[in-house]
């Protein structure tokens, strides 16, 4: 999967992709993430990317010029699965919709910034509008680094035992249950019995009752609609 990034900001992508998982996934060939910088495309000699909005108002809007010439110039070189604007009044991320983006080839993530992209710009090239949660950043990068954390580590491969991500919380609507390491006895705390007793069928039981009360206690919301057994 390749995943273009417009940012106003882009030393704030600058390390989140270097670590671990995203790290591993890119040495494999399996994700290329290239971040483009806004302002390589504003207009005249001070490259100015923002405007003051028509009507009045406080806050600057990204200007449609330097936002349409970049967006042309990467749509030029390869065909986008989706055009993803970040803003806190998209629809809301979940695990779900990490799923069903895993699955797309190209998509160009565009970062708001100020009081946002000119309308014309959502109109015209924007496919899907994304939202991280009900509370407002100062601008997308943050919010593009996330979507690409969630996105990557679903990607074929890219995690060490192939089949770990469908234990997360979330990807069969529940939490998951609690997780234990060594020691046995931490501080006069024990692990739970069952988890040494060495009984597969007892262990797997253990953990869905725990995913399950878990669930009930903490988002109810999750179970709402699910078939009860
Ligand atoms: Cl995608 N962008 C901004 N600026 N704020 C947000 C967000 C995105 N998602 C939640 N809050």
């Amino acid at each position: 999967m390749r995943i273009d990034i417009i940012a106003v900001l882009p030393e704030l992508l600058e390390s989140p992709f270097k670590h671990s998982i995203l790290k591993r996934a890119q040495q494999k060939g399996l994700l290329e993430v290239v971040v483009h910088d806004l302002r390589a495309f504003g207009s005249g000699k001070h490259r100015q990317i923002d405007d003051y909005q028509y009507g009045g108002g406080a806050g600057m809007v990204l200007m449609p010029e330097p936002m349409a010439i970049c967006i042309d110039q990467l749509m030029a070189q390869r065909d986008y699965d989706d055009i993803i604007y970040l803003t806190p009044d998209g629809e809301r991320l979940d695990q779900g919709i990490a799923n069903q983006l895993s699955l797309h080839k190209n998509l160009l993530l565009i970062c708001g910034h100020y009081k946002g992209l000119d309308e014309r710009i959502r109109e015209h090239y924007v496919t899907r509008e994304i939202s991280i949660g009900d509370y407002v950043l100062s601008g997308g990068e943050l919010a593009a680094a996330i979507v690409v954390d969630a996105l990557g580590r679903l990607l074929p491969g890219v995690l060490n035992d192939e089949t770990s991500a469908l234990f997360d919380s979330f990807q069969d609507q529940l939490l998951a249950p609690p997780v234990y390491t060594r020691p046995a006895d931490f501080r006069g705390q024990e692990v739970p019995p069952v988890l040494l007793s060495g009984n597969d069928k007892a262990i797997d039981d253990w953990r869905y009752e725990q995913s399950l009360q878990r669930t009930q206690q903490r988002r109810p919301d999750l179970l709402e609609g699910q078939p009860e057994d």
